[in-house]
């Protein structure tokens, strides 16, 4: 089937958008045990960056699976079928010019080796929220980690399915320790490092 798939050259190129744009695309992803604060530095994050004219966009375990992967359960298979598809969506949304801001447990270390392979290695920055369970135990906004303990939730990351974590991480934040202020600096700093040279706005990003 696919080899009947011929792709069409089409004249607006990746480099003319990212011209248009004024600065170049990249994932930054966040990875970590649930109620880590993922979301929530990802969030500030996004707001910084739309602050200093990058265009962005937010993808969010909580709000895919309501949509695009609302078939998928939390087993190890549609785990790895939520990712890839999240991951197929930030390639487009790369394509496009948007700095993409993903947000997902992702607790699997080869599913996250397929983000990087599907966008590209030098498109993709790796944060790990790494705060101790018994901190996001402690906190369960959700009062999700309650319902797991009780037996209410099975595959629940942390309880009772696993987490790998990253070997290493390009940015490692721990938010018992360091403020959601000092992690989106961390961040900024990791961009600027990764992407200066292919950059028009964002080089100047913590001087702006
Ligand atoms: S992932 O493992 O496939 O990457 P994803 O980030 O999309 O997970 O979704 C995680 C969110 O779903 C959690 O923040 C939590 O609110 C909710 N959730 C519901 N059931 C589970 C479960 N069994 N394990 C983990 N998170 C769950």
């Amino acid at each position: 089937m696919e080899e009947n798939v011929i792709p069409h050259n089409f004249s607006i190129t990746k480099e003319g958008r990212n011209k248009l744009m004024g600065h170049t695309p990249i994932l930054i992803w966040f990875t970590g045990l649930s109620g880590s604060g993922k979301s929530t530095i990802a969030n500030a994050l996004e707001k910084k960056l739309f602050q200093k004219d990058v265009h962005t966009y937010l993808l969010d375990g909580d709000n895919v699976r309501k949509g695009l992967n609302n078939n998928l359960t939390f087993s190890p298979e549609d785990r790895t079928e939520n990712i890839r598809r999240i991951a197929e969506v930030a390639h487009l949304m790369i394509d496009a010019g948007l700095v993409v801001i993903a947000s997902f447990i992702s607790p699997y270390r080869e599913d996250r080796e397929n983000v990087k392979r599907i966008v590209g290695y030098g498109n993709f920055v790796e944060v790990f929220v790494n705060t101790p369970i018994e901190e996001c135990e402690r906190r369960d906004v959700k009062g999700l980690y309650a319902k797991a303990r009780a037996g209410e939730i099975e595959n629940f990351t942390g309880v009772n399915a696993p987490y790998e974590a990253p070997m290493a991480p390009d940015v490692e934040i721990d938010t018992t320790v360091v403020s959601v202020e000092d992690s989106v600096a961390l961040i900024l700093t990791e961009i600027e490092k990764r992407i200066k040279s292919k950059l028009y706005k964002v080089a100047s990003l913590s001087s702006k």
